[in-house]
């Protein structure tokens, strides 16, 4: 990764920090059950460098379909690693890390290299593609936050969430997002029970995730479990167990 680009992205980092209330948004965070959005929040410059390293990278999507659960596309870490060094700058960025800890009050870092959703693209290109409810599991010994970025936004798709899913004192929110470019949004992922609803004709969407740990290790049954669930689900088996063995 270039100097340059380390910069770039970290100046993007702290012109987006500027723009922040802290306490506020810790406060939000909290209140919606560790989950958080701000709209078109990451400036226009960087979106637009991200929006550049989505179209290199877009003959390595891997296509899925899942009856009744998930369509749609997805290129993994290993890619990105090789072909988008803004993105991975931004996931590595220490500002952008500090900032996630004091949101979310935990001791975040990047998850291992050979997790191919430690950074990832989604893609939903045709029509019909959509992810039904899940939660972003941690199989880490650790939780794992899960940072949602808008890239490309032409789409009546939402990402839908329900609120305080796990917590039998609250009521239930639901919110139908939009995730135009930009936009960013964090949770704990064994806490938010979120979808993308189906995409419509001529529709497109792509949207970036990035996932921190707060313990990068992983019990061995659990790694073979995680990497049958990406082979099948995402990236396909020969990126995810080829990576493995070489890990
Ligand atoms: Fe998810």
């Amino acid at each position: 990764m270039s100097e340059a680009t380390t910069t770039t992205v970290a100046d993007a980092v702290a012109d987006a920090l500027a723009r922040v209330d802290l306490d506020a948004l810790r406060r939000t965070y909290r209140d919606q059950s560790e989950f958080v959005y701000l709209e078109r929040w990451l400036p226009a410059p960087l979106v637009a460098r991200m929006v550049a390293e989505v179209e290199r990278v877009r003959p390595a999507i891997n296509r899925n379909y899942i009856p009744r659960h998930k369509k749609g596309g997805s290129v993994s870490f290993h890619t990105l690693v090789e072909q988008a060094p803004t993105i991975l700058a931004l996931y590595r960025a220490p500002a952008f890390i500090a900032f996630l800890e004091s949101v979310t009050g935990a001791r975040l870092q990047p998850c291992p290299p050979s997790d191919p959703h430690a950074c990832a693209l989604y893609f939903y290109t045709e029509p019909g593609d959509h992810i039904g409810f899940h939660f972003d599991t941690s199989y880490y010994r650790g939780a794992r936050y899960t940072v949602l970025v808008g890239i490309v936004e032409r789409s009546s798709s939402r990402l839908v969430c329900q609120l305080h899913k796990r917590d039998p004192a609250r009521r239930p929110v639901e919110l139908a997002l939009a995730t135009h470019p930009g936009t960013f949004i964090l949770f704990n992922g064994d806490t938010l029970w979120h979808a993308i609803t189906p995409l419509g004709e001529n529709e497109e969407r792509v949207s970036l995730t990035l996932e921190y740990v707060t313990d990068p290790s992983m019990h061995p049954v659990k790694r073979l479990f995680s990497n049958l669930k990406d082979a099948v689900a995402y990236f396909g088996f020969r990126a995810v167990f080829r990576r493995a063995a070489r890990a």
